[in-house]
């Protein structure tokens, strides 16, 4: 089945309080309109355009940044959604298949909702997704006959006996492309907002004898971010969801309240999450490995049987391959360990490649930025680093060498060789005892002249 989707992100969000367009507003470390584009995605559809306006550079930059073949139309000015949806024509009216509008605002709809949505266009010519609202606000009113959708009432037009209804307009609709825009070219502004209601169009499918019907979805799906206070409820909303379907997925979360995931997490089954994670974005997690308590990752890979943490944080680029362990403090950017790598403790390794089966000593650094521009550090295969090694980048330590702990390693070091690269050790016998016996003395000549 051919499917286009046409993503609304032209509002303008006035009630954030905010500089940033609304649909640049982040739930689970990715904008809105990434979860709207994502769950278009999710349906491998032709095309999709999103339709931007206040902020229009800024969301339609975002918007190619999901996805490059993302097609972006400016709605200026704003007048309805109807209007908003009817900018999309030019690229759409001869689409082949249907078309589905979506919010960028409401980042919670299911993908299922939407796959059920385009079966029930086998009776109906117009598919609106409805809810049944605890407190229906202001929110359009679905006005039914058995199973057929006679129109949909905004708010503002709506009388008190409609007012009184509670079966809701999410604002999905599905229909075929070319009868949505069909329909769409004869709405008129003539209601109480003035505006160009996508709405309509379901009176005017049924003055054509079209049928109109509701597919129905939680509430909680429906959840629209206008303030803050619902971005935070968007969010809490997200994690929830996230973790119900890493437990259904044959993921282990041992604190699962506690784990942060980010919308493109993916964590293989059997894998194992410890309290306290964060997932920032770009962050895949394969079958049993397992990451300890109080770890932030992102942009990150960790392979089949690696460890990770407690206390680690992996920056984006860093790709642990399999049975790689990284310990407590450890911080990895844009490197790469072969596998069965070992960092153990207190160590930073940036813009760097380590070769299988190295140790990394505790305190080790890649001095990787010289103020200027980084460089890179290159480690064979089953080297030892000793704890506290400076590895001052660019360099190179060769396969089965040794840096002696606390070397400065500013020069390459061959394959096999020992580099030890510290000051010589100078020892003074008896030494220690006249040390503290002069000390003791001053303290005690000082304490006198102050009595
Ligand atoms: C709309 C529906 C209402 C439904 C509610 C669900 C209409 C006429 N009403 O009302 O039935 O219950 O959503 O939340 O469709 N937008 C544009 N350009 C515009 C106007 C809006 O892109 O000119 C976008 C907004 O950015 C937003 C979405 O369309 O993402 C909905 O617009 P909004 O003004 O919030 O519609 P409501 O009045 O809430
Ligand atoms: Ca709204």
């Amino acid at each position: 089945m051919q499917v286009s989707v046409i993503v609304l992100a032209a509002g303008q969000g006035t009630r954030m309080n905010s500089d940033t367009p609304k649909v640049l507003h982040q739930v689970a470390a990715a904008p809105l309109l990434h979860h709207a584009l994502s769950l278009a995605q999710a349906l491998e559809p032709s095309r999709i355009v999103t339709i931007t306006g206040h902020g229009g550079e800024a969301v339609a930059a975002a918007a190619t940044a999901f996805n490059e073949a993302i097609e972006t139309v400016v709605q200026d000015p704003q007048l309805g959604t109807g209007h908003a949806v009817a900018q999309a024509a030019p690229l759409l009216a001869d689409a082949e298949g249907e078309a589905i509008v979506l919010y960028a605002d409401t980042p919670l709809i299911r993908e299922d909702t939407l796959r059920a949505m385009l079966e029930a266009r086998a009776k109906h010519a117009v598919v609106i997704l409805g809810f049944h609202a605890r407190d229906p606000g202001r929110y359009g009113r679905l006005l039914t006959k058995g199973d057929e959708l006679l129109a949909i009432r905004e708010f503002k037009d709506a009388t008190p006996e409609e007012r009184a209804i509670t079966l809701c307009n999410s604002g999905v609709i599905c229909a075929e492309a070319k009868l949505l825009f069909s329909l769409i070219a004869e709405v008129k502004n003539d209601n109480a907002a003035g505006e160009y209601y996508l709405t309509d169009i379901v009176e005017l499918a049924r003055k054509r004898g079209l049928s109109a019907g509701v597919v129905l979805c939680d509430e909680a799906e429906t959840l629209g971010v206008n303030t803050r206070q619902q971005l935070a409820e968007a969010e809490a909303a997200f994690q929830s969801r996230a973790r119900a379907d890493a437990l259904e997925n044959g993921v282990t979360l041992t604190a699962p309240e506690t784990v942060f995931f980010a919308l493109d997490t993916w964590i293989g089954r059997d894998a194992i999450i410890g309290p306290n994670v964060l997932f920032g974005p770009g962050v895949t997690v394969e079958s049993g490995a397992e990451i300890k308590g109080f770890c932030h990752l992102e942009g990150c890979h960790i392979s089949r049987g690696a460890t990770v943490g407690p206390f680690a944080r992996l920056r984006p680029g860093a790709e642990l391959a399999e049975d790689v362990h990284v310990g407590n403090f450890v911080e990895i950017k844009n490197a790469i360990l072969d596998e069965g790598v070992k960092v153990g403790h207190l160590t930073y390794l940036g813009d760097a490649h380590v070769g299988e089966f190295t140790n990394i000593g505790a305190g080790t650094v890649t001095c990787n930025y010289d103020g200027v521009m980084k460089h890179r550090t290159t480690i064979g295969k089953r080297a030892f680093i000793g704890s506290d090694t400076m590895l001052v980048a660019p360099v190179t330590v060769g396969d089965g060498a040794l840096t002696a702990s606390g070397s400065v390693i500013t020069e390459d070091v061959p394959a096999e060789a020992v580099a030890i690269a510290r000051a010589k050790q100078v020892t003074k016998p008896g030494l220690a005892t006249r040390m503290f016996e002069k000390l003791k003395s001053i303290k005690a000549a000082k304490a006198k002249g102050q009595s």
